[in-house]
């Protein structure tokens, strides 16, 4: 693996599976150099005809130690970073009433989902003000994006620790927005709404039910690569003027009926 540092460099949390693979492929299709973390190496080769162009790192978000290798590795081993996507993220292992959930599983998503990004963004957005400091790297436009969900703003009482770690990923979207400005470092929030990934597999009925039903506006599922085109559109600048935005990728779910 050789990095051309004139290939721009896309970190993607949880890039193994589901839409952080979709938002992956995308940017590897736009010629960015893919670097994909999670705690499990996958099994197969994910990006065949792409090994040149990527990268897996182990490493869990949830813990310091992990974050601050994988930081290492990238300094040392790609020695840029253009584009944080914050994908990572986890259920609770078990779904269980608001009235009778436990803080075990409160802090094991919280930390994973929230505390994880929260401090992986302050640590390689620092990395992005260093590089810009150093001025070595021809048009160096780095970006930062966040995967919360729908459940920013949606009451699931079955999984209320999860909801609060999304709702959480919002205000972190617009402190790092906010802070990063004078930086010209642009942070964006994605909430998707029903995508099918692995993580979905064991709703799946439930959601084709009512998305028949007529749930959504725009009645389907979302997939990964709807994900990853709007990442990568952020990415490349194709909004200018705008930090702390949200884009709301859940065919119209967000949308009030009558
Ligand atoms: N699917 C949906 O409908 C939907 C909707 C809205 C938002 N989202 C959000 O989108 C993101 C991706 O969801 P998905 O459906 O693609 O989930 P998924 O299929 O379960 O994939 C999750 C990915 O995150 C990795 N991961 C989990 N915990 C990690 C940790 N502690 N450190 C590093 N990597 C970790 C997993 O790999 P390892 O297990 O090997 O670590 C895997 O690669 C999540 O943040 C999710 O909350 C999903």
């Amino acid at each position: 693996m050789e990095q051309k540092i004139d290939q721009k460099v896309v970190l993607v949390t949880g890039g193994t599976q589901g839409i952080g693979l979709g938002i992956a492929h995308e940017f590897l299709s736009k010629n960015y150099f893919v670097i994909i973390c999670a705690r499990h190496e996958p099994k197969e080769n994910l990006f065949e005809s792409f090994e040149e162009s990527s990268l897996f790192i182990e490493c869990d978000i949830s813990s310091n130690e992990s974050r601050a290798k994988l930081i290492e590795t990238i300094k040392k081993n790609v020695g840029r970073i253009d584009v944080l996507v914050n994908n990572a993220g986890v259920g609770p292992p078990e779904r269980k009433d608001l009235l009778e959930a436990s803080e075990k599983f409160f802090e094991y998503v919280m930390k994973i989902n929230l505390q994880g990004p929260y401090f992986l963004t302050q640590q390689l957005a620092n990395y992005m003000i260093e590089l810009q400091e150093k001025g070595k790297i021809l048009n160096y436009h780095p970006s930062i994006m966040t995967i919360s969900s729908i459940s920013a703003f949606t009451s699931s009482t079955s999984r209320g620790e999860y909801c609060i770690s999304k709702a959480g990923l919002s205000m972190m979207t617009k402190l790092y927005a906010d802070r990063l400005a004078e930086y010209n470092i642009p942070v964006y929030e994605i909430q998707p709404g029903i995508i099918e990934t692995p993580m979905t597999k064991g709703v799946k009925s439930k959601y084709d039910k009512l998305i028949g039903e007529g749930l959504l506006p725009i009645k389907r599922w979302g997939n990964p690569a709807d994900i990853g085109k709007a990442a990568v559109t952020l990415a490349e600048g194709l909004i200018p003027y705008t930090t702390g935005q949200v884009l709301n990728l859940d065919g119209g779910f967000h949308v009030r009926r009558l």
